[in-house]
């Protein structure tokens, strides 16, 4: 099956949502799985507000807005994914609830040639490759915060993906507009493995009283033309998302660059996550 038309999508946070609303946007019928009713109503609002927020801004019509809206469903039932043709799973960046979504799509999903797609930011693909019955057709597809504008999609083929899961896979990318990187499947892949010792050398600056969180972000903004410095990026990304990244290259490769600085998990235990919990190294409106 080349034509993917019917996609789906588990779990609907920053990346999720940005994930349907792209596919949605560029003609895919789109259904979205969440865990709960309320989480399903939570997604629909945020992707609908971002539509909303691109009709505003002048990046569509609202012909445009009203079409992708009706190209998207939502659900808190799994099953209702049994029709789909590939699948993206974006929940949380856990081990254990990623190996559960994707064995479990495995079950639901019928076309036998269906795709699998895990947008893990740093757990080995393969290990959830073979938590299922087709590890051929299972493979990393990493998106960027925010999707609708990042034009980048790592694509990671486990050890047990197949040629044609990658090609299917790099050409399912290109119809949503993204450009694609082939990355290997070890922690971080290449944009984390590069981006998440550069933002923690941040938190070691702010920690160690070398220098204030303002003065470090215009540093690189100003300094090295990066559209937002480290610790804005932080909160952007998420800090509980980039605590679990490290964690994961500290588990592969023993480096001490890798491991999350105590101010880092502190501010997490305090739920100073960033932008999404309106406040991180900033404070943000809620
Ligand atoms: N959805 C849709 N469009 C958005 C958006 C969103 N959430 N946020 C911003 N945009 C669009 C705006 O509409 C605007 O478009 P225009 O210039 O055509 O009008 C453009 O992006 C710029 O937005 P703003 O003017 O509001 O704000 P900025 O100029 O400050 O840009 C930014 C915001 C796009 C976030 C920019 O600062 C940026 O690119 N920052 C770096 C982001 C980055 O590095 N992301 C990768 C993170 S790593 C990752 O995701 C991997 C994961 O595993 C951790």
């Amino acid at each position: 099956m080349d034509s993917v038309t019917r996609l789906g999508v588990v779990g609907c946070g920053l990346m999720g949502s940005g994930i349907a609303e792209v596919a949605a946007r560029h003609g895919l019928d789109v259904r979205v799985a969440e865990a709960t009713p309320e989480a399903a109503e939570t997604g629909r609002r945020r992707v609908t507000g971002s539509l909303d927020r691109g009709v505003r801004r002048g990046k569509l019509s609202e012909e445009e807005r009203d079409g992708a809206l009706a190209r998207l469903s939502f659900t808190h039932d799994l099953g209702d994914l049994a029709d789909r043709q590939f699948v993206v799973e974006a929940v949380a960046e856990n081990r254990d609830i990623k190996t559960e979504v994707v064995r479990s799509l495995d079950k639901v999903v019928e076309d036998p040639s269906a795709i699998l797609a895990t947008n893990t930011s740093s757990i080995p693909v393969v290990d959830l490759a073979v938590a299922t019955g087709r590890p051929g057709q299972v493979i990393g597809m990493h998106f960027f915060n925010p999707v609708p504008v990042q034009r980048l999609v790592e694509v990671i083929p486990a050890l047990t993906t197949s040629a044609d899961t990658v090609r299917r896979t790099r050409d399912f990318a290109g119809r949503l507009g993204k450009q694609t990187v082939q990355a290997p499947d070890r922690a971080g892949f290449v944009v984390n493995a590069l981006l998440i010792p550069y933002l923690l050398g941040a938190v070691r600056m702010v920690e160690s009283g070398g220098a204030r969180p303002e003065d470090i972000d215009q540093g690189m903004e100003l300094g090295c033309a990066h559209p937002m410095g480290p610790l804005r990026l932080l909160d952007l990304i998420g800090l509980d998302t980039a605590q679990a990244i490290a964690e994961s290259l500290y588990e592969e490769f023993k480096e001490p660059l890798y491991g999350p600085p105590a101010l880092l998990r502190r501010m997490v235990a305090a739920g100073h996550l960033g932008r999404k919990s309106g406040r991180g190294f900033y404070a943000y409106d809620a």
